[in-house]
């Protein structure tokens, strides 16, 4: 049976560069909303001799994922998920929406896609540095779990925390951060979840990557940069290393953790590039 790898916002930015160094014994299946850059995507995977389909999906609506999941289930045996697809502070999205694509987006592709899948296989989450930007006492944990029971009770919870401020985009900044954290914590509950059946889980926290999605932040996440250890963004190339590496079988020891991919900004932030 053929393995099948499938990569949500795989129709650019380190989705596409994840899917371009999967082994090419597997069949990649891209996803988004925006059917042109599927086709592309299709078009260079193909010309780099992968066997490539299309599929929209839009992640923060379930019945759209399962139908993702089904699909990709008619092709072969789903060994890998790569969950890329997501939304940014500085794009045209209220915080709500931010929560919806991210947060809840990441518990129907975990929950949908871990119904098809055996052991040995993998599920990637992508998360962000962003994650790893808010004090503790501010992270909502408690609520975290109520995004498998109760959906609305969870964004509320989530959206009382980011009426702390005024400003729209810190607003969105903060439901930003928020969903990616709770990212992290929903690949290692999956992971602990899942483990028994041989489903290893991770998450990966990119930093500032060039990407359009990063281009799109650099005016506001710049900054930062100067907290990395070689003040720059990293590539959509390098990042798709990372995640193609996580995502391959072969790393079957390396589950509930999140990688923080970050050239060292959140480390240089906190300890060895300290603000003064
Ligand atoms: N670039 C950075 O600096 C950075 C930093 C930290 C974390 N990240 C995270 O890394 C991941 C990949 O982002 P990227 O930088 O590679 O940017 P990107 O090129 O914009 O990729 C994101 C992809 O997600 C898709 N997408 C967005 N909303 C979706 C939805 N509701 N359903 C399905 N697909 C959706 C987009 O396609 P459509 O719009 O066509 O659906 C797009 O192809 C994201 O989760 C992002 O939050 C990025």
């Amino acid at each position: 049976m053929s393995k099948v790898c499938v990569v949500t916002g795989g129709g650019s930015g380190m989705g596409l560069a994840a899917a371009k160094l999967m082994p090419k014994d597997h069949i990649i299946v891209v996803s988004g909303r925006t059917e042109s850059k599927l086709t592309k995507a299709v078009e260079e995977l193909t010309a780099a001799g992968f066997t490539a389909h299309a599929k929209s999906c839009d992640t923060s609506k379930r019945d759209s994922v399962q139908a993702l999941a089904e699909y990709a289930a008619t092709l072969g045996e789903i060994t890998n998920v790569i969950h890329a697809a997501g939304v940014s502070p500085a794009m045209k999205v209220t915080p709500a929406d931010l929560l919806h694509i991210n947060a809840l987006g990441t518990v129907y592709v975990n929950q949908e896609f871990s119904k098809r899948m055996h052991k040995g296989s993998v599920i990637v989450d992508i998360a962000s540095m962003s994650a790893y930007t808010l004090p503790e006492a501010m992270l909502p944990k408690a609520a975290y779990a109520l995004a498998e029971t109760d959906e609305a009770a969870f964004v509320d919870a989530l959206l009382k925390i980011c009426a702390v401020v005024e400003d729209a985009y810190k607003k969105n900044g903060l439901a930003y951060s928020l969903s990616k954290n709770f990212v992290t914590w929903y690949a290692a509950k999956c992971a602990f979840d899942f483990g028994p059946n041989g489903i290893r889980v991770a998450s990966l926290s990119p930093g500032l990557i060039a990407t359009d999605m990063g281009n799109l932040e650099a005016g506001n996440g710049g900054p930062m940069l100067v907290f990395s250890c070689e003040n720059r963004m990293g590539t959509p190339e390098e990042l798709g290393f990372a995640i193609a590496t996580l995502a391959d079988e072969r790393n079957g020891y390396l589950a509930g953790v999140d990688i923080l991919c970050d050239g060292g900004t959140i480390r240089g932030m906190h300890e060895f590039k300290k603000p003064q």
